[in-house]
């Protein structure tokens, strides 16, 4: 079988398709035959920069996979022939992020998913909803239970609230369905008139341009009567976070995701401190979240926003496709 692997810290171009043995799951585990992945900014950061992030070489890109059980080692319940996901995290099934759990990423501090064929704990998948693609399914271990996560921590987002989301990369695309579904009106920006008319088609109530709109968070503030939105979602970093305290309302919630536009800056903590704002910071999720948020996927019949599909020795592409940033919701690899 074949995985692709981080061998250097030479970037995208230096991935290397290995062939390797297909391996045998122990027990607790079960191999998966891999249909699809899908690429997260993370997996891009984890390629491009691979020795600050101490990874041992080779090590396989990607945490977001969906396929279907081949074999099941002792003690374990799935069966042969289902469907299932990777959760990103090996070992947070529930309850608070700890360092064990954030030491069990997938395509960081383990083996990632970018194979025909792969191993995983049984804790470490999760059904595939039934109305969804194995495509589809792909894109949500990372971006969708991230979204989610900053809509429902530490309260879930009440219908008729106001929330900011920021651009419209695979985060953000998925935080607006969520809120269309939750009832809850969007603030969108984009540098694209183009992709803010695509998330108007998914329900997003206002838009902003923040190439002609330098200043969004004082368009938001005018947008929201000069109160601010209840809750951001704010995968920019140091590049927005100020603007998002700006717009945000006294006691809002802003959970505190992405680095877009670079990993060090500097904050102002007085707003933060006069609007008693609540900063979360957040890891993706917990496999017991996973689960909730698939539960509310199939009630409403939510489908993932693919950008563009990649075949498996294309895999390059496709992250050189999400450095240049002009896709809206997931960039996705067929394996
Ligand atoms: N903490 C976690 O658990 C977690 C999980 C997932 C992702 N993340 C992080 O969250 C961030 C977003 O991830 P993603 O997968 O959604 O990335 P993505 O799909 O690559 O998002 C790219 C989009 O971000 C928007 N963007 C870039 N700079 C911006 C700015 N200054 N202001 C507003 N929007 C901007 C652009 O939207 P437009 O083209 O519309 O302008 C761009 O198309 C990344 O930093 C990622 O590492 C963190």
């Amino acid at each position: 079988m074949r995985a692709w692997e981080i061998i250097s810290g030479d970037g995208v171009d230096a991935l290397n398709l290995a062939e390797r043995p297909t391996p045998a799951p122990g027990p607790g585990e079960v191999r998966l035959k891999i249909s699809a992945n899908s690429i997260n900014y993370r997996d891009l950061s984890t390629i491009e920069d691979p020795i600050t992030r101490k990874l041992p070489f080779p090590t396989v890109p990607n945490s977001d996979g969906a396929g279907v059980v081949t074999a099941v080692g002792p003690g374990v319940s799935l069966k042969e022939g289902d469907r299932v996901t990777s959760c990103f995290f090996e070992n947070w099934t529930a309850g608070e992020i700890s360092a064990a759990a954030m030491a069990s990423a997938l395509g960081g501090a383990r083996q990632g998913v970018l194979a025909e064929e792969v191993i995983l704990p049984e804790r470490g998948v999760i059904p595939t909803p039934a109305h969804l693609t194995d495509a589809e399914a792909a894109t949500l271990p990372c971006a969708a239970l991230t979204a989610w996560h900053a809509l429902t921590q530490p309260r879930p987002v009440l219908a008729g609230e106001t929330v900011l989301l920021l651009g419209t990369g695979g985060v953000s695309v998925f935080a607006q369905q969520f809120c269309a579904m939750m009832g809850a009106r969007t603030i969108v920006t984009s540098s694209s008139d183009e992709k803010l008319a695509r998330m108007k088609a998914l329900g997003a109530d206002e838009t902003i341009n923040y190439r002609t709109t330098p200043d969004w968070d004082t368009a938001v503030l005018e947008l929201t009567g000069g109160t601010g939105v209840d809750r951001v979602v704010e995968v920019g970093g140091p590049g927005t976070f100020d603007r998002s305290v700006n717009a945000v309302r006294v006691g809002g919630i802003i959970g505190l995701i992405g680095i877009l536009t670079g990993a060090a800056g500097q904050a102002s903590p007085t707003a933060i401190m006069r609007k008693s704002v609540t900063i979360r910071g957040i890891y993706v999720g917990p496999r017991s979240m996973f689960a909730d948020m698939n539960r509310a996927i199939t009630t409403h019949g939510l489908k993932p926003v693919i950008d563009q599909s990649f075949g498996f020795e294309d895999a390059r592409a496709a992250y050189h496709t999400m450095r240049a940033a002009n896709h809206f919701g997931k960039l996705v690899i067929e394996v």
